[in-house]
């Protein structure tokens, strides 16, 4: 491995940890050489990434966590850093969303979608970013979208979400950066995991919406507007993960770094 993407040494903590991009990421961390403590409120997807990621020799440890309860993450992020000594990169990857249209919206889904994908990264940011600066640095990596720049009709929660990413990302970047903390943000197009591929769970995706679209018409919408004309496959958000995480990025900071076939070119 070229010495500027090992990660020895280092701890991550990924939130989100038990599947989809998050479960990549924490094995993609742990293959180029962290110590990696992985949160989520899905806890038998945290054991399965658990075993992946000891098979492949790293220090692993699981922590059961609803991101938009701010007293939970504060007591997960302290119980990691008492487990491994510190935090040295945080992977917010926790993520949720759902069609609608705008116009009659469901509110319940409206405030659990903002709480999750940003609330919840707050808290993360907050109380990691907190032991951070004690220590004198660190690299903190949070889940945006191609709808951090692009709008997309149907999703009002998921795209005012994903905006903010982007806006909280560049504001702890400039804040934080007298502290050597690095904030970086990763813009995905649709990959294929629970959350991306709407074509496979179409039915789920547009539950309460007056109609369910055809998968062809679906497909249309999404990979039909890709350049690369397709999704991504998990293991692709790795590179930019372990990049971000690495001394290879030494001097990146505020960076939304799109990983989306082409997309945000357009
Ligand atoms: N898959 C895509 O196409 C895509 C595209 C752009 C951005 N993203 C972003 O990437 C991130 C990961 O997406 P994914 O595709 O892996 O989604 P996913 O649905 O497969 O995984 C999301 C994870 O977040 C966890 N989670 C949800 N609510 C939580 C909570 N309250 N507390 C703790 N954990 C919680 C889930 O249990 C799940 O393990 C998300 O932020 C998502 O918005 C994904």
């Amino acid at each position: 491995m070229i010495a500027e993407f090992d990660l020895s040494r280092r701890t991550a903590l990924v939130i989100g940890a038990a599947g989809g991009l998050g479960r990549e990421q924490a094995l993609g961390l742990a293959r180029a050489g962290a110590d990696v403590a992985i949160a989520d409120l899905n806890q038998s997807g945290l054991q399965a990434t658990s075993l992946a990621i000891k098979a492949v020799g790293r220090e692993v440890d699981v922590f059961p966590l609803d991101i938009t309860v701010p007293g939970e993450v504060r007591a997960v992020v302290d119980a990691v850093e008492k487990r491994f000594g510190k935090i040295d990169i945080l992977v917010n990857s926790a993520g949720m969303t759902r069609r609608g249209a705008s116009e009659d919206y469901d509110q319940g889904l409206f405030e659990r979608i903002l709480d999750i994908n940003l609330n919840g990264m707050f808290y993360a940011c907050q109380n990691v970013g907190r032991l951070m600066i004690k220590r004198g640095g660190g690299r903190i990596i949070n889940m945006g979208s191609i709808f951090s720049s692009a709008g997309i009709a149907e999703s009002p929660a998921y795209a005012m979400s994903k905006g903010a990413v982007a806006q909280l990302t560049k504001t702890l970047a400039i804040e934080w950066a007298p502290y050597g903390i690095a904030v970086n943000a990763i813009l995905p197009s649709w990959f294929d995991t629970a959350m991306g591929n709407v074509v496979a769970d179409r039915e789920k995706f547009y539950a309460g919406t007056a109609e369910v679209p055809s998968s062809a018409d679906l497909a249309a919408r999404t990979t039909g507007r890709v350049p690369l004309r397709r999704l991504g496959k998990p293991p692709e958000i790795v590179g930019a993960t372990v990049f971000l995480a690495s001394n290879a990025a030494s001097m990146v900071t505020g960076h939304l770094l799109a990983v989306d076939g082409g997309f945000l070119a357009q």
